[in-house]
């Protein structure tokens, strides 16, 4: 695919999945900024990719992400894809501690997971919005999970927050699908990066977690950064609202 002339900001570019999607639409001929709230990860990975920015962003906070769009403004002059894809768990603020059940959640771990994970993607549209329509339009890919679809027990901050990205994203693909913005999501499966690593390969949960997977493993950040790409991508410019699963056939 040729991105070249585009420009794309990712969050939580510095790993994982989108780092994945940064190498991918760099290769592509894109001018790349990530965002992340690892500021060092985020340079060390720009400094790799010819063109790239890095940003530290917190997507919890809304003049982070004024900030965030106004830091790709000056690089770039435009905006062409947004990957708003940081996310978090409750398994790293809980810093260990098993997961609690829904009663016992504490407020501040809600909060902290619904304030990444959907405030935080309210926060960089309302911010990248504006310079997408100043460039004419352009695509939009959101991060949910397949719990977007399902749940498991004692995830009810993670589950919550991934079913409103769906929603949001539908709304948005409604209210600006007229003025040549896209919006989508993809869904992701389980796939090894460090938001996982330290689980799924454990003994007691690997079996159990590849069961449900037709493919018979979990996805690498890559299987999820090509969807990313096509997603943005002028082949899918009749694509809006949907949902597009990488996850190996799991919700099949
Ligand atoms: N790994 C999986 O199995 C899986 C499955 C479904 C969905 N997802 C989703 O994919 C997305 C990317 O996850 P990943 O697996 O690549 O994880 P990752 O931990 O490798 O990468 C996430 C990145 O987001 C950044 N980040 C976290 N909080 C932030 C904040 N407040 N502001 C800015 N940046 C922040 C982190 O620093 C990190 O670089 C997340 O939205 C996650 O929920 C992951």
């Amino acid at each position: 695919m040729d991105y070249r002339g585009k420009a794309v900001l990712i969050t939580g570019g510095a790993s994982g999945i989108g780092a994945a999607a940064a190498r991918l639409f760099a290769a592509a001929g894109a001018s790349v900024a990530i965002a992340d709230r690892n500021g060092e990860a985020a340079s060390a990975l720009a400094q790799e990719l010819p063109g790239a920015i890095a940003c530290t962003v917190d997507v919890m906070n809304p003049d982070d992400c004024l900030a965030m769009v106004d830091a790709v403004r000056k690089a770039f002059g435009r905006l062409d894809c947004a990957f708003n894809n940081a996310g978090i768990t409750e398994v790293a603020p809980l810093k260990g501690a098993p997961l609690p059940e829904t009663h016992e959640l504490p407020l501040d771990i809600w909060r902290q997971v619904l304030g990444v994970d959907l405030d935080g993607v309210f926060h960089c549209l309302r911010a990248e919005l504006p310079l997408l329509l100043e460039s004419g339009g352009g695509a939009i890919v959101n991060t949910t999970s397949l719990q977007a679809h399902i749940s498991y027990p004692r995830t009810a901050a993670y589950t919550a927050a991934k079913h409103g990205v769906l929603g949001l994203t539908k709304t948005i693909a409604k209210e600006y699908g007229g003025r040549a913005i896209r919006c989508n999501a993809v869904s992701p499966g389980v796939v090894d990066t460090p938001l996982t690593n330290q689980v799924i390969h454990q003994p007691e949960y690997k079996d159990m977690l590849l069961a449900p997977i037709p493919i018979g493993r979990f996805a690498q950040p890559e299987d999820v950064a090509k969807a990313v790409v096509w997603l943005c991508s002028e082949d899918a410019a009749y694509i809006n609202g949907a949902v597009l699963a990488a996850d190996g056939g799991y919700l099949a």
